[in-house]
């Protein structure tokens, strides 16, 4: 959400290409609008737009010869999506400018200060105050740049990630950050910021991420981190496992279609190495050193957002059946603010793509400060998540840009299966049934890739239905959560109306809304609730309603009855979300595109929720 980059070299004349790259690499963080500003010559010049990046891209001057520039793409919280909201903000002097990713909560009071000491400001945002709140700083203290960064930093209330730059200054960078994603790249001669790993890639492999409450003085061959206290902070470099091609499209139109595509790797990926088959068990080597600990809990609470939540909500449903541990899957934006009766036999445990998803990383703070053993399934390495959390698992879904997930659902599923297995061969899970969920999971990746094998087909059926406004998807026990996740990604991809319901609920009151121009997305797998869910489908059907149904193959009977079937291998019901979702997923992405909709950029939407 927003997306920040900053860049300091020796080299004047790679600054605004470097800058305009790094952006479009971001891009997928929020496209409201988007800005640059640069040292060129003694001052800073600035194009910001409201839009899309070319938008910005077609009134700049490729020609600024610079040393220090940033960069932002914005998610519009405070004040509308215009060119006067755009990043880069700066202060009465325009010696500063800063972007930021993040809310500063005091805004209001900061500003009405500045306001009566006779600051101009020139926009509606919570970030404006920040430059002018460094420039007050630096005139009325007499102190340094660097300083008035930091007493303007510790004056604010709020989350933040910030590039800095200053006229007068034209080798240097100042960035900070508190609870949103911010790191540092380097090279001997550059330094790169961004607030993920992807946007620098294509220039390094070697990064530092900063911590909450950190900030950090960079110039082209050197970077100093602090505390806003000045205690030096001496911090390792890291290296970035991920590869140029997996930021690519390669040869799909869309980030969405390739990360669909990567569904069998996604598995492959999350399981790799963690099975032991003979004694049907999961290896995590994330949670060996809470081991023992996990033996002793009573309970355990999932906490998620989105589709990351419905993730978990599959995970409750086999954590239930199979680990013998009570679970309950709670939204991290309710978690936060709710009393639980908590005890220290509680764990918590946090799934997150991203791992900065605020609600998320909130709900994951406000259990831990209570003082219970904190777990996370996370995909993004060293993300605030996955740091905050006592121990966990890593996806190994690798980059995700398409706004809305989809290979990161399939792997955060693989993940709660292997957790199962580990929690359920601790407890009571027998050896066979341990062998037999590790020995069907490795066969997962290579039934969604028979799926994907048959994508022109419901190609051919979103050609049918993509003008319908509304659609009800229904699925039971371990589909009710694919479902809600089918439901989910048509509205953001189409923009049609969807609503995700567990079957059983159907004739509790969505069944008043079927008509013949209300079609269903049913889940009716051959297993254990599949007679329920076909009444329901005879139930739509004798109100004219239409049927798509995501049904097991050689389930010839189901044809008679729907009228389309899309048909996935067999594989034991828990694993079944893990094959009914994919040609969810696909039909959401065919419905999008033949909308004309930018699947890869939903309107108002943005990967990585970084404010609450
Ligand atoms: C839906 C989607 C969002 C995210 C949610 C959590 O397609 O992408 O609902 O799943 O914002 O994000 P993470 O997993 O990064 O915490």
């Amino acid at each position: 959400m927003c997306g920040i980059f900053g860049y300091v070299s020796k080299n004047k004349t790679r600054a605004i290409p470097v800058i305009l790259d790094g952006l479009k690499r971001l891009e997928y963080r929020g496209y409201d609008s988007s800005g640059i500003a640069a040292v060129v010559s003694g001052r800073i010049l600035c194009k910001k737009k409201s839009g899309r990046i070319h938008e910005v891209e077609k009134i700049l001057n490729n020609t600024w010869d610079s040393q220090a520039a940033i960069g932002h793409t914005r998610w519009a919280t405070h004040g509308a999506p215009t060119d006067r909201n755009a990043h880069p903000h700066f202060d009465c002097s325009k010696k500063i400018y800063l972007v930021h990713n993040g809310i500063i909560e005091n805004f209001r009071e900061l500003k009405d200060r500045l306001l009566k000491r006779g600051h101009k400001f020139q926009s509606d945002t919570d970030t404006e105050v920040v430059a002018h709140l460094v420039e007050d700083f630096a005139k009325n203290e007499g102190v340094s740049f660097e300083e008035a960064v930091r007493l303007a930093l510790k004056s604010i209330v709020g989350t933040y990630a910030f590039v800095f730059i200053h006229a007068d200054h034209p080798g240097k960078i100042i960035v900070a950050r508190n609870s949103s994603p911010l790191l540092v790249g380097f090279t001997d001669n550059e330094k790169y910021v961004a607030s993920d790993a992807s946007a620098v890639l294509p220039y390094t492999r070697k990064v530092v991420y900063l911590q909450d409450g950190e900030f950090a003085i960079l110039t082209h061959n050197d970077f100093r981190i602090a505390t806003l206290d000045r205690k030096a902070v001496l911090r390792n470099e890291e290296r970035i496992e991920w590869s140029e091609d997996m930021v690519r499209k390669n040869n799909f139109p869309h980030f969405m279609l390739k990360e669909i595509f990567e569904e069998p790797e996604a598995v492959s990926n999350a399981i790799r190495g963690r099975l032991v088959l003979k004694d049907g068990l999961a290896k995590l080597g994330g949670l060996e050193l809470v081991q023992n600990d996990l033996r002793k809990i009573n309970r355990l609470i999932l906490t998620a957002c989105g589709t990351a939540y419905l993730a978990a909500l599959v995970g409750e449903y086999m954590l239930e059946e199979y680990s013998g541990i009570p679970v309950e899957t709670e939204y991290a934006s309710e978690l936060r603010y709710k009393k639980h009766n908590l005890d220290l036999k509680t764990a918590l445990l946090a799934v997150s793509q991203s791992g900065e998803t605020a609600d998320t990383l909130g709900a994951l703070k406000e259990i831990k400060r209570k003082g219970l053993l904190t777990l996370g399934v996370v995909n993004s390495i060293g993300s605030s998540i996955a740091r905050e959390t006592k121990a966990g698992v890593y996806n190994h879904a690798g980059p995700e840009i398409g706004v809305a997930s989809t290979k990161a659902f399939v792997s955060q599923v693989a993940v709660m299966a292997l957790l199962t297995l580990f929690l359920g061969r601790q407890r009571d899970m027998s050896l066979n049934t341990g062998r037999k969920i590790s020995d069907e999971l490795t066969k997962i990746p290579d039934k969604i890739k028979s799926i994907l094998a048959g994508a022109k087909q419901i190609k051919k059926i979103a050609d049918k239905y993509y003008k319908y406004e509304n659609f009800l998807y229904l699925g039971r026990k371990y589909n009710y959560p694919v479902a809600l996740e089918g439901a989910l990604k048509l509205k953001e991809i189409s923009y049609i109306h969807a609503e995700g319901y567990g079957a059983g609920e159907m004739k509790h009151g969505p069944i008043a809304m079927i008509d013949k121009d209300f079609p269903s997305v049913v889940i009716a797998p051959s297993d254990g609730m599949y007679g329920k869910v076909v009444n329901n489908i005879q139930e739509i059907k004798a109100r004219g309603g239409k049927v798509i149904v995501v049904a097991t193959k050689g389930n010839k009977e189901i044809a008679k009855i729907a009228d389309d079937v899309i048909y996935i291998p067999e594989t034991i019901e828990m694993l079944t979300p893990m094959l009914s979702v994919v040609p969810l997923h696909l039909f959401a992405y065919y419905v999008g595109v033949l909308r004309g909709n930018d699947v890869d950029k939903p309107r108002n939407l943005a990967k990585s929720v970084t404010v609450e």
